[in-house]
């Protein structure tokens, strides 16, 4: 037996998790050595439902494979709300056997029918409603389950505590097709005898103001409500408690809560013991039965929001206009818990906004029709403790319009939410600002991760913008584990996609169905928004190596490349609403569209997408298919080149065409110099400066270093002056702007019709500092998810050092570079299971002292290569 183990135990890329509705869930692992040169080379999985494995439901048998993610369940049918154990074992390159591993995981509905009914109140009303019931429990109860879901959002309560730690649950999905349901281990919130089970609802997505209209009711005209307790006695009985005509409701102390204008609450309204048993019925109606419009009830896709960290005040401003600002030191995305003590009736009034503005007073203006208002009123009973409960903003700074007696820094915390996910990279580097950046990157993320990629997470807005989503797909998969997140957003990509193909501008797309940007017709979309459904799967894919994601969509990108096709008889797509390269700094003023012709843009990521097609029929063994879009990708190719080309160098003199045909393969590599010396030559036009926008800026960094032009590369990233990312950083942001002129040098601010402070996209250079500076890469056309490491850094003297830890879905690895003087050190960890080509760039004369474990495999053209075996590695060039 070996000391090698399978560790990491994950089914549907969750920790033991409950509510599984997939059939077949798949299970992962992660290889465990402290070996060099660890290898699996068999596994073997037991699924039972006995802990102690006596009866098997599925017994793999011994496999004889490396693999150890996305291993679909192949045992007999699983039963609904069932947990289930599994253990797993593997061989390693010596064939020798580990222990077991064991996890467990508990399935959900599985598609079976609901017992409860929709409920909901007789009368809507802006205020939330309370809703009740009590139950008994009588005689050893073994385990209880909750499973809940809204029209609207919830918040369960069962016996005085809220059940769960989640936020904004159900979460949004497009409710029309799908819904989502929670389940809950709530055993040891009950007891024997009598239980209280209650919930408030409030509007959410489902029927609250949203949108840039405020349009109410986006879903449906009322809340609504649906649920199951599940007791299961250590006799064997089961009792299920339902949301049914049973059920009480009534006001509250919620007069309001939005999700863009915040909440209203009214602590002298509050309910004692409203969620526990014993409670009088005076004051309480009975509910209604309804019965909403809603598609199919599935368990999470996704883990969902959370509270995942505290921000505390760092300091009390008094703003030139006298307010009372209390500064969290980081824009953020969530909500502030308040501790206040005052008189009964006396008032909180806070104001949440990103920034100051010029004049140094509280700037809500670019929050548009977006409120962000916290009002209290207080009970007066000692120290009152309150946060918001179905609403969040987007905030660094809180303006403090009212507050009995002053605010100190313990009366207000900042609570910074978002979607389950795991950050999954460390950076450490030698220039602070650099690493202030890659903070604000993560800080985009965490901030506009809620329940769909959102745009912005603060104006009256918040749209999961499917370009933005696309942009940012591959940084944002280095920076947390963010598969589920993802598949669940290509869920509602698929769900809304239009019958003609078209991938609608936002998903979910609550635009109104006549929306339409550039007269083109309602069903149409933009390059590089579309094309979300075709890069995104192929980016997770890369990154996660689950083939599933590519069957998942495969249809839905046939469909839209079917779209782009119909729209292009000759090959051009001449169609479609185009954004072009959308806020670039070379549009003409006033305009969002950059000089880029949205010609070009449309028919390069036609082109893209079309070749992703073909690819993944490839690796899907649909060889017909692959035929067909190789050639039409040649053929879209060639049209491309026929308009756009002319003797050898592309004809639109912007960079962010020459940027799209370098780094799309649209020109030849004998054309790539004559290219890439225009695109040097631009850059230097605007004295040494990128006027890309959201199509162009997470390419142009690749497609310097790609074509020997690093130096240029990293010139970009060094930039301290506008435009440029380390601008933003040296003008104090703490997360990523939506325009490289946020606030322009002299300290006036871009219009406040479109200014978000925390927008993620141009935080897509997280990508090229992972991939290329750190060099952490991988080849997915075999195998995603980093199980055939490329590993290529590109150290430069003005970062002197850098080191990346990245959580790969097969273990940790690490690649990090330091530079003395002429020599330069590296150091690489190579996960257990994978293998890694590395390059690494030694110039003329330059030596290598290589580890004896790298096996050499060659040196050419001021490179040298090496294959390393899964273990840690120090190499210097000198
Ligand atoms: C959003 C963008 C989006 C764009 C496209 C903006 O309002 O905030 O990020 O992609 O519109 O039109």
């Amino acid at each position: 037996m070996t000391s090698d183990k399978a560790a990491f135990l994950r089914c549907e890329y969750r920790e033991n998790p409950i509510g599984i509705d997939a059939p077949s869930p798949c299970l992962s692992w992660q290889m465990e050595s402290t070996r060099q040169g660890a290898m699996q080379s068999a596994y073997q999985i037991e699924v039972s439902t006995e802990e102690t494995f006596g009866a098997l439901c599925w017994d793999s048998g011994r496999v004889q494979s490396f693999e150890t993610l996305g291993i679909p369940y192949g045992g007999a049918a699983l039963s609904a709300r069932t947990p289930y154990f599994w253990r797993v074992r593997l061989w390693n390159e010596e064939n020798e056997c580990s222990g077991w591993s064991q996890a467990r995981f508990e399935t959900g509905f599985l598609g079976s029918p609901w017992t409860s009914r929709w409920i909901g109140a007789r009368d809507e009303e802006e205020s939330c409603h309370y809703y009740r019931r009590e139950f008994s429990v009588r005689g050893g109860l073994r385990a209880a389950r909750l499973y809940i879901t809204a029209c609207g959002l919830y918040e369960a309560h069962i016996n005085g505590r809220k059940v769960g730690r989640d936020h904004l649950t159900p979460g949004w999905t497009s409710y029309g097709d799908h819904l989502q349901y929670q389940s809950y281990d709530v055993t040891e919130l009950l007891g024997e005898g009598e239980n209280a089970l209650g919930a408030i609802l409030g509007d959410g997505w489902y029927k609250g103001p949203y949108t840039w209209d405020k349009k109410r009711e986006l879903y449906g005209h009322k809340r609504a409500l649906r649920c199951q307790v599940h007791l299961w006695y250590q006799d064997g009985r089961e009792e299920i408690v339902s949301s049914d005509e049973r059920w009480r409701y009534r006001r509250g102390p919620i007069l309001s809560s939005q999700l863009y204008d915040g909440e209203i609450y009214d602590a002298r309204l509050e309910l004692p013991g409203w969620d526990k048993p014993g409670l009088s019925g005076a004051g309480w109606s009975p509910v209604r039965v309804l019965s909403p419009q809603v598609g199919e009830l599935v368990s999470t896709l996704c883990a969902p929001v959370r509270a995942q960290r505290e921000l505390r005040v760092q300091k009390i401003l008094r703003t030139p206009n006298g307010d009372r600002v209390l500064d969290l030191g980081q824009n953020m995305v969530g909500w502030p818990r308040i501790r206040v003590q005052g008189r009964k009736g006396e008032l909180v009034f806070l104001r949440l906004v990103e920034t100051l503005g010029p004049d140094g007073n509280a700037y809500p203006y670019n929050l548009r029709s977006a409120k962000q208002e916290l009002q209290y009123i207080l009970k007066g009973e000692g120290v009152e403790i309150f946060e918001p409960h179905f609403t969040f903003s987007g905030f660094r700074y809180i303006q403090v319009v009212a507050w009995p007696g002053e605010p100190n820094e313990d009366s207000v915390l900042g609570v910074a939410a978002h979607s389950g996910m795991e950050q999954t990279i460390e950076l450490r580097s030698g220039n602070p600002l650099i690493e202030r950046l890659y903070k604000n990157i993560l800080w985009g993320q965490r901030g506009n991760f809620i329940e769909v990629p959102l745009d912005c997470p603060q104006r009256d807005e918040r749209f999961g913008w499917t370009g933005d989503a696309q942009i940012f797909a591959r940084t944002a998969s280095f920076n947390f584990d963010c598969f589920l997140f993802y598949e669940k957003w290509l869920r509602g990509v698929r769900a809304d996609q239009f019958s003609n193909g078209a991938v609608p501008f936002v998903v979910p797309n609550i635009l109104p169905r006549d929306w339409d940007l550039a007269s083109a017709g309602p069903e149409s979309t933009s390059a590089a928004w579309g094309d979300c459904v075709t890069i995104c799967p192929w980016v997770l894919y890369t990154a996660y190596g689950d083939r599933r994601i590519l069957e998942e969509n495969y249809g839905a990108m046939k469909r839209y490349v079917g779209y782009m096709r119909a729209e292009s008889p000759n090959g051009l797509w001449e169609g479609g609403s185009q954004l072009g390269d959308w806020v670039a700094l070379d549009a003409k003023p006033g305009d969002y569209i950059g000089a880029t012709d949205p010609l070009y843009t449309a028919t390069a990521f036609y082109a893209v997408s079309t070749r992703i097609v073909a690819k993944v029929a490839r690796l899907l063994g649909r060889q017909a298919d692959a035929q067909e879009y190789e050639a039409l990708y040649g053929a879209v190719r060639a049209a491309f080149r026929a308009r756009f080309v002319r003797d050898g160098e592309v004809s639109e003199e912007t960079q962010t065409a020459q940027v799209l045909a370098l780094v799309f393969g649209l020109v030849e590599d004998s054309e790539r110099p004559a290219a890439v010396r225009k695109l040097a030559e631009l850059i230097e036009r605007k004295g040494g400066h990128l006027d890309t926008g959201f199509v162009g800026a997470p390419y142009i960094c690749f497609a310097l270093s790609e074509n020997g032009r690093a130096d240029l590369a990293y010139e970009l990233l060094f930039k301290e002056d506008f435009p440029s990312w380390l601008y933003q950083v040296r003008k104090g942001a703490t997360t990523v702007w939506e325009h490289w002129d946020g606030i322009m040098e002299d300290g006036s601010f871009w219009s406040d019709e479109m200014n978000s402070f925390n927008h993620y996209s141009y935080g897509s250079i997280g990508e090229w500092i992972y991939r290329v500076a750190a060099g952490i890469d991988c080849d997915a056309e075999e195998a995603g998810g980093y199980r055939d490491i490329r590993l290529h850094p590109v150290p430069d003297r003005r970062l002197s050092e850098l080191c990346c830890r990245y959580r790969t879905p097969r273990g940790t690895l690490e690649s990090g570079w330091r530079m003395e003087g002429d020599k330069v050190e590296y150091q690489f960890t190579i996960p257990p299971n994978t293998t890694a080509i590395l390059t690494l760039r030694a110039g003329e004369g330059a030596r290598v002292s290589a580890p004896q474990n790298a096996r050499a495999l060659g040196s050419s053209g001021g490179e040298a290569r090496y294959l390393l075996a899964p273990g840690c590695y120090r190499f210097t060039v000198k």
